[in-house]
């Protein structure tokens, strides 16, 4: 375990004005992804794709470090190097997803516990060696009637807490993400509370398994209401809502804390991150580490045409331009009329 090399890898993640590209779907997901802009998702437009996004110009300047998956750290970038060598070149730390995905948990109402912890310690091995330097794993909590259950959140909250210990002995910085869904009609209150308890529990299960705080990132979806609750908390009352939660669970010696988007609109995630960052006094950075609130407009725009390449390439570096001041709360509603 390096411990200078996870301090600085953890600070670098979260420097100021930059944040982290998640572009590790699973090849399900990007079969998703792509059906909506009718592309076929094959091994060649997947490569196509990450690499239009990697070598976007200029993009080292808002993204600090890309999440990979699987695939595509063992594929070429636009200049024939391996993809980990291209990112790290311009500066951009690469990460790995080693969670191999969720499955139903026994006994309860369809909850999910996140797979691939048998193997971790050779896996990430391996993945250093590729150049990953963070990894990620992602837990999902589901609200509805009667859920989440303690077995739910307890089994998720082990599972996290031994893959970073596992990280952390390969030298690899690990980034927790316990995702509580924004699906349901639940109030931002009833959120709030999830979003409590999970976290809790997933902090008391890192101090057990001796986890380092100093050396580790929280990736956590925001507070926000429900889906298809009729009343959806403004942009105030998530910033409020989320940083409360952040400051009665998270360790003030943690290097920083990153979001996922979940599924809000584009703006949605850049307006609650710029809201939140805009507060005096966090013990931490706080930045964005999105899928979709970043990549949305370029996935629409490029279509799988190599003539869109520029326009998506634009539209890409736009969102991260937006995100990154957002980081730094001095982003305006004003500045998104300069979209590409
Ligand atoms: P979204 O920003 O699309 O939620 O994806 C982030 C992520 O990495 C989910 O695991």
């Amino acid at each position: 375990m390096d411990k200078a090399l996870l301090s600085k890898t953890a600070a670098a993640m979260v420097a100021k004005g930059k944040g982290i590209l998640a572009a590790d779907e699973s090849s399900g997901t990007c079969e998703k992804r792509f059906q909506s802009v009718n592309v076929a998702s094959t091994e060649e437009n997947r490569r196509a794709y990450r690499n239009l996004l990697f070598s976007t110009p200029g993009i080292e300047q808002y993204l600090s470090g890309v999440i990979l998956f699987d695939e595509t750290a063992r594929q070429k970038a636009v200049d024939g190097t391996p993809i980990p060598d291209y990112l790290a070149k311009k500066g951009i730390i690469p990460g790995i997803k080693v969670d191999k995905g969720i499955i139903d948990l026994p006994f309860t109402n369809a909850e999910k516990v996140t797979e691939g912890l048998d193997g971790l310690g050779k896996r990430l091995e391996e993945y250093f060696k590729l150049g990953c330097r963070f990894a990620k794993w992602r837990a999902v909590i589901t609200i509805g009637e009667g859920i989440p259950t303690h077995a739910c959140i307890y089994a998720n909250a082990h599972m996290l807490a031994r893959y970073a210990a596992a990280c952390q002995a390969a030298s690899i910085v690990p980034m927790i993400e316990p995702e509580v869904l924004l699906d349901g009609n639940h109030s931002a209150e009833r959120s709030e509370e999830v979003h409590e308890a999970t976290l809790r529990a997933t902090y008391a299960a890192i101090a057990a398994y001796n986890v380092s705080v100093e050396h580790l990132i929280l990736k956590t979806s925001m507070v926000v209401s429900g889906k298809d609750n009729p009343r959806q908390a403004g942009v105030d009352e998530v910033a409020e809502r989320t940083v409360r939660v952040l400051k009665r669970t998270v360790p003030a010696a943690q290097p920083g804390v990153v979001f996922l988007s979940g599924g809000q609109s584009d703006e949605a995630a850049t307006a609650h991150l710029n809201a939140m960052a805009a507060m005096k006094n966090l013990p931490w950075p706080l930045t964005f580490s999105y899928s979709r609130a970043l990549q949305n407009p370029a996935l629409k725009t490029w279509r799988g045409q190599a003539a869109n390449l520029a326009a998506a390439q634009k539209a890409f570096h736009h969102r991260a331009q937006m995100n990154g001041l957002a980081a730094q709360g001095k982003w305006e509603q004003e500045l998104e009329k300069q979209a590409a």
